[in-house]
């Protein structure tokens, strides 16, 4: 059945993540960030959902541009000081450059392929600054393997009633969430989320065959290197 309510789904994925602390990961960006040495930094967020990091960002950039695939999600996004564009990382309809680029809470796990992948470094690549930073977290396959735990769950918000399964499929490497959403009026739709979850050493592959290099790699929210068997790696890349 088609969904009805976009806008309800897109505030019921918003709470599904209320328990997630966008500030601390705000904060761990910003810091990144400052590698620049700069005052003023323009700033492109990719796959920003409804901009729960940027919106602690505001204030600490001089421009931010908010863009993710789905407008549903932008259109939850609170008001922040800048604009935000729908489009989808591996086609940026941007010929504006910018200094510093980031991505959070795995999205470019989304990105199914490996020319996917390479596909959208390369359009970061042509937006960013000769001196630019790129920074992304991706989840790894410990994190599949722990949250798979986890995810499996059943409630009701704003009269819609999900439940949620998550699964790890180790031979392909994939990880599916499902969710079965009830309306209100009885309405049902089934979503599943598909994400990749690439082996740590491929990433390293994909950037090889990029604009970019590595600067460093460490594990999301600290800066101790990160490894095979992290749940979370930050990429933090500038180009060659
Ligand atoms: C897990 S949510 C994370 C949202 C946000 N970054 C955060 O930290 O809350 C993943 C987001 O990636 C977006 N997304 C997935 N694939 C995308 C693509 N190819 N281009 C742009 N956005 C994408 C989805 O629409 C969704 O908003």
């Amino acid at each position: 059945m088609p969904v009805k309510d976009y806008s309800a789904l897109a505030q019921f994925y918003s709470h599904l993540m209320k328990s997630i602390d966008y500030k601390k990961w705000a904060n761990y960006i910003f810091e990144i960030s400052r590698e620049l040495k700069r005052e003023e930094v323009s700033v492109l967020e990719l796959a920003a959902g409804n901009a729960n990091v940027s919106a602690h960002l505001a204030k600490k950039f001089s421009y931010i541009l908010i863009s993710d695939r789905s407008v549903e999600m932008l259109r939850q996004c609170q008001d922040l000081a800048n604009s935000k564009v729908c489009f989808d990382m591996t086609e940026i309809p941007l010929k504006k450059k910018f200094d510093f680029a980031f991505s959070t809470f795995d999205s470019v796990n989304y990105l199914l392929t490996k020319e996917k992948f390479i596909k959208m470094l390369s359009e970061v690549h042509r937006v960013l600054n000769d001196d630019g930073i790129f920074t992304f977290d991706v989840s790894l396959e410990k994190n599949s393997l722990r949250y798979q735990k986890y995810l499996n769950r059943k409630g009701k918000y704003l009269g819609i009633k999900y439940r949620q399964q998550s699964k790890f499929d180790p031979k392909k490497r994939m990880h599916f969430n499902y969710f079965e959403i009830t309306f209100a009026d009885g309405s049902t739709v089934e979503e599943i989320h598909k994400q990749k979850i690439y082996e740590f050493e491929e990433y390293f592959r994909f950037i090889d065959e990029s604009g970019f290099y590595v600067r460093k790699c460490v594990e999301t929210f600290s800066w101790k290197d990160a490894n095979r068997n992290s749940e979370r790696a930050q990429f933090i890349l500038k180009k060659k």
